[in-house]
């Protein structure tokens, strides 16, 4: 059935951080995006390696891949409508469909190694010398950190602890990753199977993690600073447009994130641990002293 916005989108999207507009395009545009962003993965791998996760931006490649399809897509009356529905009155004007051309992306399936991204809020966690107390400052406003999967084939790569958007880490959270950085997991060694189920293994040990299903054609919205991450295998094809929503206000962000001083030596600022401050992450702490005194 052809997508149609409703209330239960803005509902969830405010309420769980995320929305999937389910059907979004018809089969020929859904073809004809399939034909070019498909282009993108031999063009990807050429340039980052056989496992190469992204294409971005696609729009450095007009000869050989088409931007028409991915016009029609900004162009595509039901989205125009949803986001403007969604997100026109929080952002006291129309949105920009095109804001991201220059800068969104086609994700593809690894050729060799399953993998997965470390769990995350995107620019708290993501960016080293980021001044988390910024960041916290703005992570509840409605017109920054609004990113697009919309998967051209079935996808179930992407991960999302929902409601996460509306608060900070909860004292599960702070236990499963109290450190920063946040790394993944280590797969080194192990054979291509057993990387596999360690990928998933880690992805599912986040509490309250939610495996998001989306269909051919379907269009998940969210929140990138609610916790999420992405858990790869060759085996499954996935051509899936990564994409945002661009208002002068996250350009403005984007061009100008807020970085702590850089260090003498003009190295990057160490991470800032945005839990430092909590019950949970000092008793974890005291007993981690505890347990290397106790082996000494
Ligand atoms: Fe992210």
């Amino acid at each position: 059935m052809a997508f149609e916005f409703c209330s239960r989108h803005i509902n969830e999207y405010h309420q769980l951080g995320f929305t999937v507009f389910r059907d979004l395009v018809p089969a020929a545009l859904l073809a004809d995006l399939r034909r070019e962003a498909d282009k993108g993965r031999e063009i990807a791998r050429q340039r980052s390696g056989a496992d190469a996760q992204r294409l971005q931006p696609i729009h450095t490649y007009p000869d050989r891949i088409d931007m028409k399809p991915f016009d029609d897509y900004h162009n595509h009356p039901p989205l125009v409508k949803g986001l403007n529905e969604l997100f026109a009155e929080e952002f006291g004007q129309p949105v920009d469909t095109h804001g991201t051309r220059e800068h969104f992306a086609v994700l593809y399936e690894p050729s060799t190694r399953p993998w997965c991204t470390q769990w995350h809020r995107d620019w708290r966690d993501n960016i080293k010398g980021l001044s988390v107390p910024a960041w916290e400052k703005v992570m509840l406003d409605v017109r920054l950190f609004n990113q697009v999967n919309f998967a051209l084939y079935d996808d179930a790569c992407t991960w999302v602890v929902p409601g996460s958007h509306l608060r900070r880490d909860t004292p599960e959270e702070i236990l499963r990753f109290p450190e920063r950085p946040i790394n993944g997991p280590n797969t080194e060694g192990m054979d291509d199977t057993q990387a596999e189920l360690t990928c998933r293994e880690y992805t599912a040990s986040m509490p309250g993690g939610f495996q998001a299903q989306l269909n051919a054609g379907d269009y998940m919205l969210y929140r990138n600073s609610l916790w999420h991450t992405g858990n790869y295998v060759p085996y499954r094809k996935r051509s899936t447009i990564h994409d945002g929503i661009f208002t002068p206000q996250f350009k403005q962000f984007f061009l100008n994130p807020p970085y702590k001083p850089k260090k003498a030596d003009g190295a990057s600022a160490d991470w800032d641990n945005p839990n430092l401050d909590t019950a949970a992450y000092r008793s974890w702490k005291s007993r981690q002293a505890a347990t290397a005194a106790a082996t000494v």
